[in-house]
């Protein structure tokens, strides 16, 4: 017997009215959700603490510590995503997957110290992060120091390492570009939340050499949330069904990000006399302890 198939002509032009985002569209979508995830408002928060008073010396060594902790998985995860891309791409693009991974590669060519090719190998981000902690007087020691590491910023590290080696590629993008995205954000604020206090750091200025590792940063990262971008609006165009893991691996990212900022910020409010001043940011998101 044969099904008579109804009639989906008004079905039909709902789809042409809603129907899937093109690749940019989508693309965009997730840029905005980043934007607008309550992660993002931690960090915000953390920036105005930041340039609302300076940190002693107790609680530098814990921001450092924590963002350490936070960064270690970024430069090699960067790498196994650039890797995991390319072979995804190269059954349908012989000649072009390399350059879809490159998309990625871009935003580890200066944390493995490769971005000055006539001078060779410099000195990676995270020996350049250590030189900059060395000049506020701390050694790698604090930065290894657990009791300065908050379990949100190992969770971060943890959560780095899962989805750029080891989820969906769809999943390991949209936790890229959400890497990608709130640094350049994170880096400004972090930087002048450390220029604000320029006695109590002991700077010299507001482009102090110590201050070169955030100065970097609010330089390049807005060309690496670009490439992130291309590579989900690329990706996206072979997959258009896997929209939904972008999101999820953004969400993970954002989710994971608040935490951290919430994390310091309530050691930082823990070691003052003023009560926390962020309860409903931090119970949006979920805290971690
Ligand atoms: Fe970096
Ligand atoms: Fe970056």
């Amino acid at each position: 017997m044969t099904m008579e198939t109804p009639s989906f002509t008004s079905t039909t032009n709902k789809n042409q009215e809603f129907g899937p985002l093109s690749p940019a569209r989508a693309t965009e979508a997730v840029a905005r959700r980043i934007a607008v995830h309550p992660g993002m408002a931690s960090l915000r928060l953390f920036g105005e603490r930041l340039r609302a008073k300076p940190l002693d010396r107790a609680e530098l060594a814990m921001m450092f510590a924590s963002t350490a902790e936070f960064f270690r998985e970024i430069p090699g995860g960067i790498l196994a995503l650039a890797l995991r891309l390319t072979d995804d791409w190269m059954p349908f693009r012989r000649f072009g997957a390399v350059s879809e991974g490159a998309q990625i590669l871009y935003s580890a060519v200066d944390e493995f110290g490769l971005h000055q090719l006539r001078r060779g190998v410099q000195q990676s981000h995270h020996q350049y992060f250590l030189s900059m902690i060395e000049g506020f007087g701390y050694g790698e020691n604090d930065l290894l120091e657990p009791a300065n590491v908050t379990d949100a910023a190992s969770e971060m590290a943890a959560l780095t390492n899962l989805f750029y080696r080891h989820r969906s590629i769809g999943e390991s993008l949209g936790f890229h570009l959400a890497s990608e995205l709130t640094s350049d954000i994170e880096f400004s604020l972090c930087l002048e939340g450390l220029q604000a206090f320029p006695r109590e750091y002991s700077l010299t200025g507001p482009e102090d050499d110590r201050l070169g590792f955030y100065l970097i940063h609010t330089q390049v990262e807005p060309m690496h949330g670009a490439s992130g971008q291309t590579a989900v609006e690329r990706y996206l165009s072979r997959r258009p069904g896997t929209a939904d893991e972008v999101r999820a691996g953004a969400d993970a990212f954002m989710t994971g990000y608040g935490r951290f900022f919430i994390a310091l910020l309530d050691r930082l409010s823990a070691g003052s006399d003023r009560p926390c001043s962020y309860p409903n940011v931090a119970q949006g998101i979920g805290r971690l302890n």
